[in-house]
């Protein structure tokens, strides 16, 4: 099938590859001339598993190609939206600019019997909103939600756990949603749950699933404040409850807690368009998962100004890792980077390290110290500090090597991922969030 991506981020970018990679001939749009020159090229602009592969060989075979011009997709059967939606400057809200530009720049290619299909992370009525001026075109609005995870991206588009398509109602809707189902063939055909609702409910699974995974990390990181305070192990009050498969031990990873591009803007939209609506109070618990989410970056500051006797002031501190989760490049809202800074501001001598997203961070914090190689980085350390999990830090540091580079044998495990009793065991003194 002939499909348009609008928008060629680490969604539409993804997207458009993995569209290709099951047989669809697709044309990505942005209107970054440079990225659009690198995916051109086979070139992914930004660091995700698998995705270099399926764009080179997508590009290769001729499925793929990559423009600025938005009449490329003139002709396309399906056309999806993948822009941002980024917190606006003065407030919560979804700031709406770029999916507003993208539908009405797109208008003027529309045919009749052709999709639209929103993939963007959008407050719930937006779609409701969208639908006149496309439906004016002979077109119909379908949206889509996207719950691809960086780092898997590539994997969670092919084989996604899901597909939800919300679709105007009667016969243009079920028409949309077996062209929908015809794109995602290989997932329908194997069983993949395939849910197809109306607009507002489309909207709202999509914000629903990431407030819930939010609170749930926030839940485990208020557990981990008690536990500081009652000698409890929070890691061990995890696993107890994880057996529970009502309640599942996955994103109950105790630690600094939650960040990247989506999860904090999308739980903050989500109480802005509740308090537009009037049900503000309904998810006014959104708030305290913020904050605690917050807390728990000062925590680990304070954990390493406490390791080492008060103050951080002039001591050597090393950070292992600036990506907000493993397998990415990406910094945004990044809490990892975020207690470097803190620590910085403490008045350390911080040294950053990361497998992947040292030129992302250095481009916005460029006053932090960083190295690429991760022994150079821990050279005369009086403290280190893991705040991303990478397999580099957390399976692959042998703490006995470690303690060979360092000058103080002092490690704060900001995400929980180190085996504390081999640390201990190689002389270092450990401390854990939320443990013992
Ligand atoms: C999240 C959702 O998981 C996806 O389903 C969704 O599609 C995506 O947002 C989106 O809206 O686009 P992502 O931001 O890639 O995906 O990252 P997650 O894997 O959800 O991790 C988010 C943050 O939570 C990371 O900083 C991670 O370190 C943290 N986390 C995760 C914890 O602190 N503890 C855990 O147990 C799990």
């Amino acid at each position: 099938m002939r499909l348009s991506v609008i928008g060629c981020g680490y969604l539409g970018a993804v997207h458009a590859a993995a569209m290709a990679s099951i047989g669809h001939e697709v044309v990505g749009i942005d209107v970054d001339p440079r990225k659009i020159a690198s995916l051109s090229k086979g070139e992914a602009p930004f660091f995700e598993p698998g995705l270099q592969e399926i764009l080179a060989d997508g590009i290769a075979s001729g499925n793929l190609r990559f423009t600025t011009d938005m009449s490329a997709a003139r002709g396309a059967k399906v056309h999806f939206v993948g822009v941002g939606t980024p917190q606006v400057k003065d407030g919560y809200a979804a700031d709406l600019t770029y999916v507003n530009a993208a539908v009405d720049e797109l208008l003027p290619y529309l045919a009749e019997g052709e999709i639209v299909a929103g993939k963007s992370t959008v407050p719930v009525g937006t779609a409701a909103g969208l639908a006149p001026r496309v439906t004016a075109t002979g077109a119909t609005l379908v949206w889509n939600p996207e719950f691809l995870r960086e780092g898997w991206a590539v994997q969670d588009t092919i084989d996604p756990d899901r597909l939800v398509a919300g679709v105007p109602a009667g016969e243009e809707g079920e028409t949309a949603a077996s062209v929908l189902r015809e794109v995602y063939h290989p997932s329908v055909a194997k069983g993949t749950p395939f849910i197809v609702t109306d607009y507002a409910t489309a909207e709202l699974v999509k914000v629903a699933a990431n407030a819930f995974l939010a609170t749930k990390i926030s839940f485990i990181n208020a557990m981990a404040e008690i536990a500081e305070v009652t000698g409890a192990d929070v890691t061990q009050l995890a696993d107890a409850i994880g057996h529970d498969a009502r309640i599942g031990r996955r994103f109950l990873g105790a630690g600094i807690g939650f960040g990247g591009g989506c999860l904090p803007k999308d739980i903050r939209a989500f109480s802005a368009r509740a308090e537009e609506l009037g049900r503000g109070e309904s998810v006014a618990f959104l708030r305290q998962v913020d904050e605690i989410n917050l807390r728990r970056r000062d925590r680990a500051a304070q954990l390493v100004v406490e390791a080492l006797g008060g103050s951080v002031f002039k001591k050597n501190i090393t950070v292992l890792g600036a990506a907000f989760k493993p397998h990415s490049d990406d910094i945004r809202d990044s809490p990892a980077l975020d207690v470097a800074v803190r620590l910085h501001g403490l008045g350390a001598w911080v040294t950053i390290t990361d497998p992947a997203a040292i030129a992302n961070a250095q481009r916005v914090h460029p006053q932090l110290n960083y190295v690429e190689d991760r022994d150079e980085a821990l050279r005369e350390a009086d403290a280190v500090i893991v705040v991303t999990e990478w397999d580099e830090y957390r399976r692959e540091l042998d703490p006995q090597h470690a303690g060979s580079l360092v000058r103080g044998k002092v490690v704060v495990d900001g995400r929980n991922c180190l085996d504390a009793g081999a640390w201990r065991a190689a002389d270092w003194e450990y401390f854990g969030m939320g443990r013992p």
